[in-house]
Order: C-alpha cells, then sequence, then structure tokens
C-alpha cells in the first residue's frame, strides 16, 4: 500500500474505539439528514451545480464565478494537479498526503517542503523554493493541527503561483479567524469540505473557491455531473441559518473537548502540539500505538506521513467521557511498559 494513500479509516476495526477518523462523531443534523432524503425526488434529472454553487457563493459573499462544487475536497487534488503542467508543484508536509499524491498520479515531480517540529510545525514561507509554481498547504493542517494565521498563508503568494489552501477543517475553528476565503481573488484556491463537520463522508460533498479565470479552467476539468444531487442539496442545507448556529455549536463543542484531550495527555505525561484542529498530534513514542490498539482503541499512525515517524500519532477530539477511555487505555499501557 502506498503510505500516501493510508487514511485514518483503515485503522478502524470491529470492537474498536475510533480516535482515528476525524469526522465529528454522531448523524448528522436532522435538517441535513431531511434534505439528504428529500433530494431522492430530484435523482430522476442529471444534477445541476448552478443554483447550489450560487447559495455557496453568497454564503461567503463571493461572486457567484468563484465556486465550484466537488465530490468532497479530495475531488479538488485531482483537478488541481491536471490543471496546468506543474514545473515545481510543492507540497507542505507534513499535511494530508491526497494533494500530493494526486501530484504523483498526474506525473508531477513533487518537492516537499517541511514544517519542522522543533519550532511547533509552524509555516515558513520563505522556505518555499521561488520558482514554485504551485503550493500546497492545510489550514489548520492534519495531522498537526496547526493553524497559520492567515497573513503568513498570504506571503506564500507569487505572481504566477497557485496558492491552495485546504481549509477541509477550518470550520471546526471557532469564528474562522485565519480562514483565506476573503482573499481569493489574490492568487489563491481555497477547498472547502462538509465531510468532517457535518459528519457525512459517504455524501462526498465539498467545493472550492477561487479567482474566475482558475474556478472556469478547474470546470473543463471536472467530469460531468460527478456531484451528485444530494450532495448538492447538503450544500444549500449548510449554507442555511440553522447550520450558521448549529456550526457555530459543534465548533465549540470540539474546541472543549480538544482542550479536554490535550490536558488529559498532559496528564498522563504525553506531549502534544499546540494547534486548533478537532484532533490533535501527541508523540506516544514507538510502540505504544500497537498496544492501544491491543487495549481496543484505535488512533491514527503518522509514520505515512511524510516528516513524521512511527513516534507520533494523530488523536481524534471527543467527548470527555470518550476521551477518559483513551486515557485509561493509555496509564494502562504506561504501565505495561515497567
Ligand atoms: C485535510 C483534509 N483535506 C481533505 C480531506 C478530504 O475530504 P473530503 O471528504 O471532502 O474529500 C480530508 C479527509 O480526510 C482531510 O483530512
Amino acid at each position: 500500500m502506498d503510505p500516501l494513500r493510508h487514511h485514518g479509516d483503515a485503522e478502524l476495526g470491529p470492537g474498536l474505539l475510533d480516535l482515528a477518523v476525524n469526522v465529528f462523531p454522531g448523524p448528522p443534523p436532522a435538517w441535513l439528514r431531511e434534505a439528504l432524503l428529500a433530494a431522492v425526488a430530484d435523482v430522476g434529472a442529471y444534477p445541476d451545480a448552478t443554483a447550489a454553487e450560487r447559495v455557496v457563493a453568497s454564503h461567503h459573499g463571493l461572486g457567484p464565478d468563484t465556486v465550484l462544487a466537488t465530490a468532497g475536497a479530495a475531488e479538488a487534488f485531482g483537478l488541481l494537479a491536471r490543471l496546468r503542467p506543474w514545473r515545481r508543484p510543492v507540497v507542505v508536509h507534513p499535511q494530508f498526503t491526497e494533494p500530493h499524491a494526486a501530484l504523483v498520479q498526474a506525473g508531477r515531480e513533487v518537492t516537499t517542503v517541511a514544517c519542522r517540529a522543533d519550532v511547533g510545525f509552524s509555516l515558513d514561507p520563505d522556505a518555499v523554493p521561488d520558482d514554485a509554481d504551485l503550493v500546497v498547504v492545510g489550514n489548520p493542517t492534519n495531522p498537526t493541527g496547526v493553524l497559520h494565521p492567515a497573513p503568513v498563508v498570504r506571503r506564500l503568494l507569487r505572481p504566477g503561483r497557485l496558492v491552495v489552501v485546504d481549509e477541509a477543517f477550518m470550520d471546526a475553528v471557532p469564528g474562522e479567524p485565519a480562514t483565506v476565503v476573503p482573499h481569493v481573488d489574490e492568487g489563491l484556491v481555497v477547498l472547502r469540505s462538509l465531510t468532517k463537520h457535518w459528519s457525512v463522508p459517504g455524501v462526498r460533498a465539498g467545493y472550492l473557491l477561487g479567482g474566475p479565470d482558475v474556478v472556469a479552467a478547474l470546470r473543463l476539468e471536472q467530469t460531468p455531473w460527478s456531484v451528485s444531487t444530494q450532495a448538492l442539496a447538503a450544500l444549500v442545507a449548510c449554507c442555511s441559518e440553522e447550520a450558521r448556529v448549529d456550526a457555530a455549536d459543534r465548533a465549540r463543542a470540539l474546541t472543549g473537548w480538544r482542550a479536554h484531550l490535550t490536558a488529559s495527555l498532559e496528564a498522563v505525561g504525553v506531549e502534544s502540539v499546540p494547534g486548533a484542529a478537532p484532533f490533535v498530534l501527541a508523540r506516544l513514542g514507538a510502540g505504544r500505538r500497537d498496544r492501544l490498539r491491543a487495549a481496543g482503541v484505535a488512533v491514527r499512525r503518522c509514520d505515512t506521513f511524510p516528516g513524521l515517524d512511527d513516534t507520533w500519532v494523530r488523536i481524534a477530539a471527543r467527548p470527555p467521557e470518550v476521551t477518559a477511555v483513551l486515557v485509561a487505555a493509555l496509564a494502562g499501557s504506561a504501565r505495561n511498559l515497567t
């Protein structure tokens, strides 16, 4: 298996507590379920994304030609990889590996730039080679959880360079202070996803935001009708006032769960990386992930992320009663070490 194509869902198994997949736990909200069910009435026609894209654009205060609906953020990585014959595409690691895998699959030679542990995995825009014509960065970054300030991300911009910011987890950060959505006309493409925050990985709904020229060119790359009727209904539903209120509630809950998780890890002597994502990158030490697994707890391995090794794991932020199971298992695995 290509390590770049390893994902958290492969860590799951019967009887294991899932702390490996960063989807908000539980079902989607009732209003979203209802929108998905109601969309069944429309599946007799080919989907047309125009109306949903208008709703998303107005939700973000942007023009209608700045939005492309996609089958999850994942589809966007392939479209972007094929958009141009990139001469020097750069992926800032450690980050979600699909953009790197999509570039390799498109036959591009990828340059990696590393955010280093000794500086808290912060982004150094000057570390990106000047001749990079494509730069992909995640914010907040999976798996480090680090939230790069918007002005730092914008320092990646150069004439003739496309900067892609994967904001698949931005809605988990209350108030989204670091989003670069208002700057998409500056040579940025922003990716957003419904998957995590709304607990709908199976729907495959997301979108990208960018300048009208880039969006039009990406649209030409896209397979016709690739975003389903249900996914388009979900996009519209998630732009409602009801969704805005629930999105903020979910972000607040995740922030509290994260704080509790990091404090709990610290209490049992486990170092973690400060961040703002709905998961935590923790340094457990080699071998402890396997012992956690044997104790019934699945966390995400991190040795498949360029720049990390098997001493690191990624742990999903969950309600305190769930984190308590992890802490008990960690205490047990610490006892097993002595
Ligand atoms: C950082 C990041 N970006 C994008 C994706 C893909 O999301 P989607 O389900 O919208 O394709 C993931 C999924 O794990 C992710 O972690």
